[in-house]
């Protein structure tokens, strides 16, 4: 038995599931004093060899019981599972036995039958999710630095790939463009339908497209720009709009023109030119890109992979910000599919608070985000009282794991138990995915190049030599 693993107390009309969180040696009164007793007697009689009633033995192995710790997790009766686990087995009458993961979920109706396959549990039996489990869900895959979040979150991005889902990635380390490919470079038949897009570079943004909500928000929740601007702000924008003149240009000489105060009108000129240089909008047309025309090609599913490498912070708020108000205001008129959101540490390009507001009303319309990060505490307690699914991953830090376990749908006893003991590439899945069942899993490798990987200083002194001899073809 491993911790995690699932027991089943068994009497003839029905079974206590039990799941292990812990594992200590049998306590019995005395124990102590006879382990004393035997050391001593070992130490200073010699020449005892003797033992007709095979006493040591007996003594050895009880001093060697291990007693697991479990929590019950429901009862079985008829093959079904129910939450009720206010009753208790007989202790002399019941048959204790092992229950596979696999077993235990058949006796839950799940939702869907997309499968995306995760890894194993049980040591060896494969375990998979439904995708259905994660529509309409808001999920969190935490866990220490290189605990393997990132990978799980592309092996997730995949499988909704093959079921034909549309997401968008906010790729912090460039590593989410490759994951259509295998490790040999070839293509899978997701290939196709990834697109990497750099903004300021193949994504630009023209006013006109955007449009006044999102560039009020990018305005107030990026810029921080005064209620006053604001409203001096969205008359200008009015009134270029009803000449159709919305271009970067006219933009410039309606604030020079504009009857106000002075400090409003330092106040606007600020920001136009922090969205002037950003290097996000243009008015040429051939370079804008087109949210909608994005979905409208890809026919069966697509992942957009935004990436936000080499950005620089505003700028990074900048775009998300627009890109998210654009998605929200395609999917309140049913212009774009429902869609998955992964967003990599989400706190280094939105405030918290905006989040918050942002995961509520998203969801609504029909944005489903998977938060990947290795802080916990970035993200705000009342986002995982939302939370439909945790990937905890381990962590060593004591304050990380009293907040994730409070978090998290089950008790804390069970999370801090068995996230401690995790060994690496194995992670604890929580909620509705696992239908409330708390799984401990091992997740598979992914057949993609590497990336997102570390760069290292000692890895690149060994290969600079290599690549110095090496003759230009
Ligand atoms: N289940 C796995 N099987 C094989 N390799 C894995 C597995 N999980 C992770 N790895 C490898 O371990 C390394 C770290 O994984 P990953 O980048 O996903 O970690 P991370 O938690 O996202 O780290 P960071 O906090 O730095 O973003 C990667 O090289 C990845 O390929
Ligand atoms: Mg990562």
């Amino acid at each position: 038995m491993r911790i995690g693993d699932y027991l089943l107390a068994s009497e003839p009309e029905r079974a206590l599931v039990l799941q292990v969180y812990d594992e200590r040696y049998l306590d019995i009164e005395g124990i102590d004093e006879e382990i004393a007793r035997e050391e001593v007697l070992s130490a200073s009689v010699q020449g005892v060899t003797s033992d007709p009633t095979d006493m040591t033995t007996i003594s050895t192995l009880i001093r060697d019981m291990h007693v697991l710790l479990c929590k019950a997790r429901g009862t079985i009766s008829n093959g079904r599972l129910s939450p009720r686990a206010d009753w208790m087995p007989s202790r002399t009458s019941s048959a204790v036995s092992r229950l596979l993961v696999g077993e235990l979920q058949k006796s839950v109706a799940a939702e869907g039958s997309r499968r995306i396959r995760l890894g194993t549990a049980d040591s060896g039996s494969v375990f998979s999710i439904n995708a259905e489990s994660l529509d309409g869900r808001i999920t969190v895959i935490t866990g220490r630095k290189e605990s393997g979040k990132s990978h799980l979150a592309k092996i997730l991005l995949r499988g909704l790939l093959e079921h034909g889902a549309y997401s968008v990635v906010f790729d912090l380390n460039d590593e989410y463009g490759a994951v259509g490919l295998r490790e040999d470079g070839t293509k899978t038949s997701e290939a196709g339908k990834v697109t990497v897009l750099r903004p300021g570079r193949d994504m630009r943004f023209s006013l006109s497209n955007v449009g006044l909500r999102s560039i009020t928000n990018l305005l107030t929740h990026s810029l921080d720009m005064p209620g006053t601007s604001l409203r001096e702000f969205v008359k200008i924008w009015q009134q270029l709009d009803e000449r159709g003149e919305l271009t970067l240009g006219s933009l410039e000489t309606a604030i020079h023109q504009w009857r106000c105060n002075e400090f409003v009108r330092d106040a606007l000129f600020a920001r136009y030119h922090t969205i002037a240089s950003s290097g996000l909008f243009t008015d040429r047309e051939d370079q804008q890109f087109d949210l909608r025309g994005f979905f409208a090609r890809s026919g069966a599913g697509g992942a957009l992979v935004v990436s936000l490498s080499g950005v620089s912070p505003l700028n990074r708020r900048m775009v998300v910000e627009l890109i998210l108000s654009k998605v929200v205001d395609l999917l309140e008129h049913k212009k774009i599919p429902p869609l998955f959101l992964f967003a990599e540490e989400a706190h280094l390009y939105l405030k918290e608070t905006y989040w918050e507001d942002l995961i509520t009303r998203m969801r609504h319309f029909g944005v489903f985000t998977v938060f990947v990060t290795n802080q916990p505490d970035a993200i705000d307690q009342r986002i995982y009282r939302q939370v439909d699914n945790i990937f905890l991953y381990s962590f060593s830090n004591d304050a990380d794991l009293s907040l994730v376990s409070q978090a998290s749908m089950v008790d804390a006893d069970t999370v801090r138990a068995i996230v401690r003991t995790l060994p690496p590439r194995n992670c604890l899945a929580l909620g509705h995915s696992v239908m409330g069942l708390p799984v401990l899993l091992s997740v598979d490798p992914i057949d993609s190049p590497a990336s997102g990987t570390t760069r290292r200083f000692f890895e690149d002194l060994v290969a600079v030599p290599t690549r110095g001899v090496t003759k230009p073809a």
